[in-house]
């Protein structure tokens, strides 16, 4: 009997392809993620799951996986959908797709920065209201970035390639890693510093760390207090590394002259949402990794993945493979 998985959206066909005649597939066709009643009722039967950040895998999910459940493959990068704790307890790995959407990403993050810096959205929505003010010296007056140091946070894969794009618009760049690696100071003409640091100085902050603990709310009353007056504050990140009632705050007091968020807490934003109502605050539904090639291959990865984990073989990519140690 070939394994059966599930897919909890459809993604792009030349990946589904590789499944076909080596599994028995279903594929969510809805538009948006099944009901939790949907996985709560395949996952006891399954050999095999790919997920989406969407779907809610936490331990009570993970625990409701059946006696031949052997891998979760996510198509993404981040995992904090996913109780990763619970799957390595039923060694369980857990697949996921970075590097492919790295440089996706950065450009996602330079493009919110640059519309963000010069309000081009601004811009465009007074056009589109009918108002086109002659040119004027202080029109949409926006921050230079040339000569602005941007201040980022997390220097993983995302935040590097952020930095070589940021360099090439002549700004200063401080770091801030829990794990500082001073070797790539030079090579990425970088300091690193501490947060309390970087948000004195920066003109501009983009967040680059996962979701942990440790992250979540670091954007806060307290840390957005410490931002310097008319900061730009980017996040490609995830949505709870920043509370969204203190960055109101934040943008209601003037401290920060605009956001751009391609992720919010909660997703969707919701409707009555104050921020939705300001005009210096730029919000995209989590697409910065929305890509055509980007997507082809974080589903091939994830099909990969998939097959490697239903051969009992160790994943290209695994989120939890330090938990589950030598195979
Ligand atoms: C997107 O947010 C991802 O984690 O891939
Ligand atoms: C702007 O269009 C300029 O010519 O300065």
């Amino acid at each position: 009997d070939s394994p059966r998985i599930f897919v909890t959206r459809r993604i792009a066909a030349q990946a589904l392809k590789q499944l076909e005649g080596r599994v028995q597939m279903e594929v969510w066709e809805g538009s948006g993620p099944p009901p939790r009643a949907e996985l709560e009722a395949r996952l006891p039967h399954l050999d095999g799951l790919l997920s989406l950040l969407t779907d809610p895998l936490n331990a009570e999910m993970i625990a409701l996986a059946g006696p031949n459940f052997r891998v979760l493959s996510q198509m993404a990068v981040g995992t904090d959908n996913i109780d990763l704790a619970a799957a390595s307890a039923r060694r369980i790995p857990v697949g996921h797709t970075p590097g492919v959407l790295t440089e996706a990403c950065a450009d996602f993050a330079m493009a919110l920065l640059l519309a963000a810096a010069r309000r081009v959205v601004e811009g465009d929505r007074e056009v589109r209201a009918g108002i086109w003010r002659p040119w004027g010296p202080d029109i949409l007056v926006g921050k230079d970035l040339y000569g602005g140091t941007l201040g980022i946070v997390g220097f993983g894969r995302i935040g590097q390639a952020v930095a070589r794009r940021a360099q090439g618009f002549g700004m200063r760049l401080l770091v801030h890693d829990l794990n500082p690696d001073t070797h790539l100071e030079k090579c990425f003409g970088i300091q690193f510093v501490s947060l309390p640091e970087l948000l004195r100085q920066s003109d501009f902050v983009s967040i680059h760390v996962y979701l942990s603990p440790q992250t979540r709310g670091m954007f806060n009353a307290e840390t957005l207090g410490q931002m310097k007056p008319g900061a730009v504050l980017v996040n490609t990140a995830r949505g709870p590394i920043v509370e969204p009632q203190a960055l109101q705050a934040a943008l209601e007091s003037g401290r920060l002259a605009a956001a751009a968020l391609d992720v919010f807490d909660p997703e969707p934003i919701p409707a009555d949402s104050p921020l939705l109502a300001m005009p210096n605050v730029i919000i995209t539904p989590h697409i910065a990794s929305a890509a055509g090639q980007v997507r082809l291959n974080m589903a091939q990865i994830a099909v990969e993945n998939l097959l490697l984990g239903l051969a009992g073989q160790p994943l290209r990519f695994c989120a939890n493979a330090a938990a589950l140690g030598p195979a």
